[in-house]
């Protein structure tokens, strides 16, 4: 397998009336052997940034390396990369088994090892019984194991999966969900993962790239996204729900140091004063704080519950505090209705200042 390397690169598509920056400036590294998800918005540029390590799209600008060689001008074939697309692409009327081959027939395979490898491959994805089968009788959750295991039999430079699992029931996807990471555990390949779903995405990839308008905003661990994200947008796109953005003033009174806005809301920072100063005390924060680490029942702030939601073993309380909105997931113990006035507080490690200008992280 190989190292891709996108260096700064731009896709831009011209239209009749309009000009699209699909992919702005993106430079990227995706590890030998690496499990990477690219992760984002519908238009973000995803299947554009795919289709540039494929080479079925030529960048505007920048390069792209597979390993140390330039591979910007070179023919999809050439690059040997292996593709599946969030849509199966099978030949219904010949047999699974035969779909299967395809691959290693077109490289002159020889019969007994193809047989070993579809066999092989067959057993991995659990669609043994069906091999003598065609496909155009199956369903697509069969149909898109047999794609996958049509990718992985062969032996690419790269594996590139555009939302496969998306077009599938919610059983057959988390299945197929295990199943993909076991097998790139096992066989170390390298794995290039497009996705809007982030529970797919956080789960399977062992980094992702958050892409918005073209750019990629943060290219990090999932616990990293989660835990320290470099923007707002990062914070609120990763998490369910995502971060609590509240724009604030920060302002300095007998000594301590405030979030606070116009209509009352009020929150003791001066445990992070010294690292304010440090970056010249903006005057103006927005606080994030996931929902996870807003805590009811006490605190200094008061909330009142507009909106209970039921998820699972959990309650996402829609609240308004003062002149502002959050949420707050919470155990299912807190009982809290429409209407009720509660305190609130936040888990003080856990809160994350961002520049409103730029949504850029401060702390
Ligand atoms: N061939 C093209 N000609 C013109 N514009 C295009 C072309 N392909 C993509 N675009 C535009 O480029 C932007 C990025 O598209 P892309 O398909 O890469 O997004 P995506 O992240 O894969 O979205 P989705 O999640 O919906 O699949 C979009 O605004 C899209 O309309
Ligand atoms: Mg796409």
């Amino acid at each position: 397998m190989v190292r891709v390397f996108l260096d700064h690169v731009t896709k831009i598509f011209k239209g009749e009336k309009k000009r699209v920056v699909a992919v702005d400036d993106v430079t990227l590294e995706i590890p030998d052997g690496a499990f990477v998800g690219l992760l984002g918005p519908s238009g973000c540029g995803k299947t554009t940034t795919l289709r540039i390590i494929a080479g079925l799209e030529t960048p505007t600008k920048g390069k792209v390396y597979f390993d140390e060689e330039e591979v910007t001008d070179w023919e999809p074939r050439k690059r040997n990369v292996a593709m599946v697309f969030q849509f199966p692409v099978l030949y219904p009327t010949i047999t699974v088994y035969e779909n299967i081959a395809l691959p290693l027939r077109a490289a002159k395979e020889p019969e007994s090892e193809i047989r070993k490898k579809v066999k092989e491959i067959a057993e991995l994805m659990g669609i043994t019984e069906i091999l003598n089968e065609k496909p155009i009788k199956l369903d697509v959750n069969s149909k898109q194991k047999i794609s996958l295991a049509k990718a992985l039999i062969r032996d690419p430079s790269v594996f590139i999966l555009d939302e496969p699992l998306t077009v599938l029931d919610p059983k057959a996807r988390i299945e197929l969900r295990t199943k993909l990471k076991k097998i790139q555990l096992g066989m170390k390949k390298t794995m290039i993962y497009v996705t809007h779903d982030q529970t797919e995405s956080l789960t399977l990839a062992e980094k992702v790239a958050v892409m918005n308008a073209g750019k990629i905003l943060q290219y990090d661990t999932p616990e990293a996204l989660y835990d320290n994200p470099a923007n707002t947008f990062v914070g609120w796109f990763i998490g369910n729900p995502g971060m609590n953005l509240i724009e604030c003033d920060v302002v300095e009174e007998n000594g301590k140091l405030y979030l606070s806005t116009e209509g009352g809301f009020r929150y003791d920072i001066s445990f992070i004063a010294d690292e304010l100063k440090k970056l010249g005390q903006p005057k103006t924060v927005v606080l994030g704080i996931r929902p996870e680490f807003v805590e009811v029942g006490s605190g200094p702030l008061k909330a009142k519950c507009v909106h209970a939601e039921y998820v699972g073993n959990r309650i996402i309380l829609h609240l308004e505090s003062y002149d502002r909105t959050l949420k707050a997931k919470t155990p299912i113990t807190v009982r809290a209705r429409p209407g009720d006035t509660l305190r609130i507080d936040f888990v003080k490690e856990r809160i994350k200042l961002f520049d409103p200008k730029t949504g850029n992280a401060l702390l």
